[in-house]
């Protein structure tokens, strides 16, 4: 039996906008402003990671964005008490917790839920206490995905960065396969399903046909188109090549 399709929401990650402002240390560009370009090339969600060594967003960014943002802001954190203390008093309408390392370049792997013992716990029971929507980042795997439902959270987003670093032929068909297992166990635990990392305009199609995939967490692809079409373009030409996916499996499901 075909399921239903629905496109993915996509959420628009722009902390590369703002590692361009660290690299001198001003004003510009505007990470605020970055939000209200990708909100107008159709972004469905504004997604920033407010790392303890602040390398790209800060503090100022999570304010203004928290007022600025039309869509949904999903806040992506570490599962540290003083950053978590910042989330909750900043109120975003998501917030998704990462692992987080100083040396990486960027989140390396998923966070580790089955073994996070009462450390992912007790974040996790702090910002549900607080009223707030938790979602896991973790790795495709499906003891991964049932820690998280053990932790009563409303989503989990499954890492696709080894998916799409993985050379055409068998080693992508088995990261896809990985991703579509785990979100199939996503759904069975009645969690609502997201993804990203590494995903961009070619290789967005297979992750956004896998069924009930709600959310995609994109930055550093639209970032880069956004350096020659500018950030609506890049950002439009994104939310296509996800709705081309969509419909192109509703075209299939309907020829089943
Ligand atoms: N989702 C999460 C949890 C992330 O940490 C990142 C990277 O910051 C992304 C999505 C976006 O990844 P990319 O910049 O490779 O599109």
């Amino acid at each position: 039996m075909p399921s239903f399709t629905r496109m993915p929401r996509l959420g628009v990650n722009i902390d590369h906008v703002a590692t361009i402002r660290q690299a001198r240390g001003g004003r510009e560009p505007d990470p605020v402003w970055a939000a209200a370009m990708a909100e107008l090339g159709g972004a469905e969600g504004i997604t920033i990671h407010l790392r303890e060594d602040r390398r790209h967003i800060v503090d100022r960014d999570l304010r203004l964005l928290r007022e600025t943002v039309q869509t949904r802001l999903n806040l992506e954190c570490a599962v540290e008490p003083a950053i978590i203390t910042i989330a909750i008093e900043s109120r975003p309408d998501q917030i998704t917790l990462v692992p987080e390392r100083r040396e990486e370049l960027t989140t390396e792997g998923g966070l580790d839920v089955a073994n996070g013992g009462a450390r992912v716990a007790d974040a996790v029971k702090r910002l549900h206490d607080a009223g707030l929507e938790v979602s896991m980042f973790i790795d495709p795997s499906i003891r991964q995905v049932e820690a998280s439902a053990a932790l009563g959270v409303h989503a989990v987003e499954l890492h696709t960065g080894q998916f799409a670093d993985a050379p055409f032929g068998k080693a992508r068909d088995a990261e896809l396969q990985a991703l579509i297992e785990a979100s199939a166990a996503t759904r069975a635990a009645g969690l609502t399903l997201h993804a990203g990392h590494g995903l961009n305009y070619v290789n967005v199609a297979d992750v956004a046909a896998i069924d009930d995939m709600a959310e995609l967490n994109i930055g550093h692809s639209i970032v880069s188109r956004a350096i020659f079409v500018g950030l609506e373009r890049a950002v439009r030409e994104m939310k296509e090549a996800i709705d081309r996916a969509a419909d192109r499996k509703a075209a299939t499901n309907k020829r089943l």
